[in-house]
């Protein structure tokens, strides 16, 4: 576990470095991030490599005994080389071409500038692959970050003309698979295909659906490209990438799987305000962030890193991106920090050292005010890097038995077709995994390809295409199993199954959906599960079941919302939050995973014989009698967390703890 930090030295005049390098070393960080945006400092016209500045940055950090993760500048293009060759800009939505004056204004399929990106990750892994300090390489800068997967430049549509032909092989073959024969949009051959936009109505949904998927693997391929060029020159560096929040643009299990590491930046307060969230909880949250906002992240980029995932850039103070920008309460920028941590971070590096006075980024905080005295921000982190020596060297990453599975393609297919414009996957798996968190679980988020052996609660908020080996692989698991609504809805060029949903998990789960509905916000059902009440919200599904299913839950009109049969329970809505709680609540029961009701805004981890408690609520949390402390009080107040050892070892659980404060 270690701390770094996120540092331009271009930004600031050369005296400063030494003593920002020092001062970094004595607060207790490690690392320090370098030169993402730097191109035009570093090859200021073409051919025209200016090192000397950034040589002795290096040399700067490492003098001071820091580690260096130098980044390849490929997020922003210089004015000179758009110029040379304006097609690297990508086209928008609305067919316009995105201008140069801000970053990622680059086009993933663009041939030029795959090139110049290549040429200019080769000069700097060249100059700096095998310098002593230079112990990681950052490939790029926040892949998608603006919207920016998806461009609609003749090089995208030429490039997803190949993409399509080696997909289908034959134009035939797409129209089938596409149904395009239904408005007469039918096809002679690849070079006839467009972009799926500007059409009068909805483009055909296979079409766009496709479009994702071609948008998703150049991203893959551009990051690969990057990795390559990095590894041939670097070796023995781990190669990572900063991903984004609960960010779905892409698939990102396909470039993590390129990477050594996944790591990720982690902004709860802009995040919590710029998502779904209503305004009461937006306001209930506004200070601390949501307390599940940045687990479901961490949980989610563990599972797809080969090594220790990491937080690249850690949210220090109020930003200045969001809607409102909110300072924290003091004491969070701790928490975040541990909650990583706990979570299984290897790093996490603060974004960023100081506050820069110019430019688009001037209202965001850094570790340092921008008159170079220490922030809030500053000082948490010096706590948590003292608090880091008092756990030992290395402690193991978290294991669960608890699995939720998170699939990227179906987002972006329940996005082309949602059937109700509030239909929101990401929304809808985040309120599994926070009903799951809040039973005191800790989670892992695992794609629908991982391996399950081991889990013996698996939740799937839904999956839209499922195939015959998913079914078979959760018949081996022996788990209990939840699915959501529209489980195994559509098929794989986003069609109706014949056998109607649940598609190829009927060999399973042998049910038949044979109608659905959505409904608005206001317009909810009544639903009763085991006496408690309940509300149906936004979806129903109408469906055929087996005689030995059995309905945990009915609609007023008597039809299942909720069932199971065998081991799998299957949901035919989305419930209100306590209702969700509660049929995972019963699931656990049933796969032997104890569970404990927590109160709100608390959160426990477990890693390796450690439990660390996050407290997010507005009361004191106390530990179990008999907690060894690690760091933190025993009585765990408001925005504070405290890692302790449970007097039953790696056993610990929340239950003593409730226990305790019951006693
Ligand atoms: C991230 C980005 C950084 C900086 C930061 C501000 O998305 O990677 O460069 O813009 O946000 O919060």
């Amino acid at each position: 576990m270690r701390l770094g930090v996120c540092y331009y030295p271009e930004h600031w005049d050369e005296s400063m470095w030494a003593e920002d390098a020092r001062r970094m070393r004595e607060l207790g960080i490690r690392q320090v991030r370098i030169a993402e945006f730097a191109w035009s400092r570093i090859e200021p016209s073409p051919g025209q490599y200016a090192w000397g500045w950034l040589d002795r940055a290096v040399e700067a950090i490492a003098a001071a005994g820091l580690e260096v993760v130098m980044c390849t500048p490929t997020a922003t293009p210089p004015k000179w080389l758009i110029d040379a060759h304006p097609g690297i800009l990508a086209v928008g939505a609305d067919g316009r071409t995105r201008a140069f004056g801000s970053r990622r204004h680059y086009d993933f399929s663009s041939p030029e500038y795959f090139k110049a990106a290549g040429e200019i990750a080769r000069q700097v892994a060249q100059r700096y692959g095998k310098h002593p300090a230079v112990t990681s390489w950052q490939i790029d800068n926040e892949f998608g970050c603006h919207l920016t997967v998806l461009s609609y430049s003749k090089h995208a549509v030429t490039r997803f003309r190949e993409w399509l032909a080696q997909r289908y092989g034959s134009v035939e073959a797409l129209n089938q698979a596409w149904g395009t024969v239904f408005w007469s949009m039918e096809y002679r051959s690849f070079d006839e295909i467009d972009a799926p936009i500007g059409t009068v109505t909805e483009a055909l949904p296979a079409h766009r659906l496709d479009y994702r998927r071609f948008a998703s693997d150049e991203v893959v391929r551009f990051n690969r490209m990057q990795v390559e060029i990095v590894r041939a020159h670097s070796p023995g560096r781990q190669v990572v990438h900063n991903f984004m929040q609960l960010f779905s643009e892409f698939d990102h299990y396909k470039v993590a799987a390129d990477l050594d590491a996944a790591t990720w930046d982690s902004y709860p307060l802009g995040g919590l305000e710029e998502a779904w969230f209503d305004a009461d909880t937006k306001a209930r949250w506004l200070r601390t962030g949501h307390p599940d906002y940045a687990s479901f992240n961490h949980d989610l980029y563990r599972g797809m890193s080969k090594n220790p995932f990491w937080v690249m850039e850690q949210q220090p103070g109020p930003v200045n991106w969001a809607h409102w920008n909110p300072a924290p309460l003091p004491g969070m920028v701790r928490t975040w920090s541990w909650e990583a941590f706990a979570h299984g971070a290897g790093t996490v590096s603060y974004f960023r050292w100081r506050q820069v006075p110019f430019a688009q980024e001037q209202m965001h905080a850094g570790l340092n005010t921008p008159d170079n005295r220490l922030d809030i921000g500053g000082a948490e982190a010096r706590q948590v890097a003292e608090e880091i020596g008092k756990l030992p060297e290395s402690v193991a990453q978290p294991r669960s038995t608890v699995a939720l599975v998170f699939d990227y393609a179906s987002k972006w297919l329940f996005d082309i077709h949602p059937q109700g414009i509030d239909f929101n996957y990401m929304r809808f798996a985040f309120e599994y995994y926070s009903a799951l968190r809040s039973l005191g679980l800790d989670v892992d988020i695992i794609s629908k390809d991982a391996p399950l052996d081991g889990y013996r609660l698996i939740v799937v908020p839904s999956l839209a295409v499922v195939d015959d080996a998913f079914v078979s692989r959760i018949a081996k698991s022996g788990a209990q199993v939840v699915f959501g609504p529209r489980t195994g809805s559509k098929t794989d060029s986003l069609a109706i199954p014949a056998n109607l949903p649940v598609g190829p998990l009927a060999s399973l789960l042998p049910l038949r959906v044979w109608r659905v509905e959505s409904m608005r916000p206001n317009a909810t059902l009544p639903i009763d599960y085991h006496g408690r009440g309940g509300t149906a919200r936004h979806w129903r599904e109408f469906i055929d079941l087996p005689a030995d299913a059995s309905v945990l839950s009915s609609y007023p009109d008597g039809g299942a919302a909720v069932l199971r049969h065998r081991n799998c329970v299957y949901l035919a809505s989305i419930f209100d939050d306590q209702t969700t709680r509660a049929i995972l609540r019963d699931a656990a029961t049933a796969a032997g995973v104890p569970t404990e009701m927590l109160e709100e805004g608390v959160r426990v981890s477990r890693r390796a014989g450690l439990t660390f408690v996050f407290n997010y609520g507005e009361t004191t949390y106390a530990l179990p009698a008999g907690a060894t402390v690690v760091f933190g009080d025993a009585q765990v107040a408001p925005r504070q967390v405290t890692v302790f050892r449970a007097a039953n070892g790696d056993a610990a659980h929340v239950r003593d703890a409730r226990a305790a404060l019951a006693s």
